[in-house]
């Protein structure tokens, strides 16, 4: 069952997913050639709970830090390490949650760390304008495969692969909720959206192969074939006319 939130509900699903939005905004500018990852996340935990909120991914089935960072080849769950360090060229994803009042915001954009190739340009465009794509099905009454489909088809017009293995999710009390959304389906298929329900939507790109291999810290997942990968989510609240998306400063 796909939950409908109430406007209470969905106001502190705001408040948390704007916390995420915040604090990821800050990381942005901290992405830089000598980083250490583990920096990254000490600074992301910091903000957090600065911030009045709690990290959500801390102790998520295990998971060791507050923040998901992954780098080139590296898809998603990267943890954070003082061992690793952002260098010239690198693409790095971060992906953060956070709960507030009992609810979970969740959200996630690609950072290009000084100049970087052509082709990561491309991918980490691409991958930002299949969620942008995903977001414009988006409403009251669209069918879940319009949104998978949206992902799906832009970023194969424009030469990039889906990773299939992870999904966006509902989200609310619960960082993972129904519905699973796939970024790829067909238009026709899935459940009916409905105002009041909030989704977390997150295309994985990678620029050769989508395929993942799971490396044995039993987290990091990385293309088989070592390609360049990006990953951009929001957590959106659907609306009768379409979604608001609830993981952007306030200013937009
Ligand atoms: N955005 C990711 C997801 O929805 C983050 C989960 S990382 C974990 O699955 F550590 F919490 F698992
Ligand atoms: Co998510």
């Amino acid at each position: 069952m796909i939950e409908i939130k109430t406007p209470a509900e969905i106001v502190s699903i705001r408040k948390a997913s704007r916390v995420v939005a915040e604090v990821l905004l800050q990381l942005k500018s901290r992405v830089k050639p000598g980083v250490s990852t583990l920096d990254l996340d000490r600074f992301a935990e910091k903000s957090v709970r600065d911030l009045g909120a709690v990290p959500a991914f801390l102790g998520y089935r295990g998971y060791p830090a507050t923040l998901c960072v992954s780098i080139n080849e590296e898809i998603v769950h990267g943890i954070p390490s003082p061992k690793r360090f952002v260098k010239e060229g690198d693409i790095v994803s971060l992906d953060l949650g956070a709960v507030c009042d009992g609810f979970y915001g969740d959200a996630a954009l690609t950072v290009a760390a000084g100049e970087i190739s052509g082709g990561a340009k491309r991918l980490m465009d691409v991958t930002r304008r299949s969620l942008e794509e995903a977001l414009l099905k988006v409403r009251a009454g669209a069918r879940l495969g319009e949104v998978s489909h949206a992902v799906e088809s832009y970023a194969e017009e424009n030469g990039m692969s889906v990773v299939r293995e992870f999904t966006g999710h509902g989200i609310g009390r619960r960082l993972h909720e129904e519905p699973s959304i796939p970024n790829f389906g067909r238009p026709g298929s899935g459940p009916v959206l409905k105002a009041g329900m909030t989704l977390a939507i997150e295309p994985m790109l990678c620029l050769g192969r989508a395929e993942v291999i799971v490396k044995n810290d039993g987290w990091t997942a990385v293309s088989a074939d070592g390609s360049l990968a990006a990953h951009y989510e929001h957590t959106v609240a659907v609306t009768e006319g379409g979604c608001e998306i609830l993981s952007i400063v306030g200013n937009g």
